[in-house]
């Protein structure tokens, strides 16, 4: 299987991570947080390994401030739903994926709050002075996707914390596509909320994934339960980062995702990124140069995704003749992104998006472009 579809989820994973989840499932299977004893202990040891490597990747001063959640996902309808009061206005970008767009589109639907989405620019990114334009007294929070899962187009993240930070508004950021493939530093960045998974980027487990909270910013949890701290009280704790993960954790899960996390920090994410850019850029550019395609990544992004179409053709056949007949894994349609794809006038068609991560191989980029090839001149 040559497998392209690290956008989604990173795979393979590297050994490190394996080990890391079977060592804690063999030694270390206790509930963290919970009972006293040596095992309970060393699990929690767990969780607090991760909690450092993370805040160590992302300049985060206090580590306690990184909640786990399953997914992105999860951290975003955490941050949101947290965070937002009714009355409250929200500006974001036009290329969210659905786990910002859906909550926001909900809650704007409930008449809780108003939302004003900003339009990408014909490269790709937003322009932070239209960002700055559609704050109004109302607005407590600017959401942006630091980079679109859909063509990989970057966003100016740091000149919109700036701007942020200069209204007094709060910046959440969605780093689904870019925790562990572009260097984030919370602080330098103004970035008071930031929702990363740990199954892509950080080469974790799936089922794992995490928001930090700047100390400042009050947020109520969504799910109230047992923490395992003031048991005997009927009120839930508030504390960072008890009250935000109620229930058993994913120990194992978390345990692979630091794993994850020092693989990336000792590879050094410049090494990781310079390799899956090469491979991406030679199938970007090539793509660009054969006729009947239609190549939506502009040139100069800065994330391993390209996202195109073969003129004529629907793109989740393209994408099942890929598997069935060539066994490349791609993945096509609309990628969770209805504000993507209208962005980028794909919204009847969807996409084919192929993805690299660091295992892949030059010889993958030149069997994806001869089997498109082929198919082409298939159905043509
Ligand atoms: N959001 C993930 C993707 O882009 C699942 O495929």
């Amino acid at each position: 299987m040559i497998y392209l579809d690290n956008a989604a989820s990173t795979w393979p994973k590297p050994e490190g991570v394996i080990r890391a989840v079977t060592e804690c499932l063999e030694e270390a299977g206790a509930n963290p947080g919970r009972s006293g004893h040596r095992m309970a202990a060393r699990a929690s040891r767990i969780l607090g390994d991760a909690r450092r490597e993370l805040a160590s990747l992302f300049g985060i001063r206090d580590p306690n401030n990184i909640l786990f959640f399953a997914n992105a996902t999860q951290a975003i309808n955490q941050a949101l739903k947290g965070f937002l009061q009714p009355g409250d206005h929200v500006v974001t970008t036009g290329w969210e994926h659905n786990a910002v767009a859906r909550p926001l589109e909900a809650m704007r639907r409930e008449g809780r709050i108003g939302v004003t989405v900003i339009p990408a620019s014909p490269g790709g990114a937003v322009d932070p002075a239209e960002v700055e334009r559609a704050i109004q007294r109302e607005t407590r929070l600017i959401v942006a996707t630091h980079g679109s899962n859909v063509t990989g187009a970057v966003m100016p993240v740091e000149e919109i914390g700036a701007l942020a930070r200069k209204r007094g508004v709060r910046f959440l950021v969605d780093a689904a596509q870019t925790a562990g493939n572009l260097p984030i530093d919370v602080e330098t960045m103004g970035i008071d909320m930031l929702a990363f998974p740990g199954h892509k980027g950080l080469y974790g487990p799936q089922g794992t994934g995490g928001l930090y909270v700047n100390p400042e910013v009050s947020l109520s949890p969504l799910i109230q339960g047992g923490t395992g701290s003031r048991s005997e009280q009927l009120e839930h704790p508030r504390g960072r980062p008890e009250g935000f993960e109620s229930g058993t954790p994913n120990t194992p899960g978390i345990a692979g995702l630091a794993a994850g996390v020092r693989f990336v920090r000792e590879t050094g994410i410049q090494k990781i990124h310079r390799k899956e850019m090469h491979m991406a850029e030679t199938l970007r550019s090539a793509l660009s140069e054969m006729e009947g395609i239609a190549v939506y990544t502009p040139q100069g992004s800065r994330l391993p995704v390209v996202a195109f179409n073969l003129e004529g053709l629907d793109s989740l056949e393209v994408a099942a003749i890929l598997d069935t007949h060539y066994d490349i894994a791609v993945r096509a349609g609309f990628h969770c992104a209805a504000l993507a794809h209208r962005s980028l006038g794909t919204e009847s068609t969807g996409a084919v998006r192929a993805s690299f991560g660091y295992f892949n191989r030059e010889a993958d980029v030149d069997a994806l472009l001869a089997a498109l090839q082929e198919i082409r001149k298939f159905f043509h």
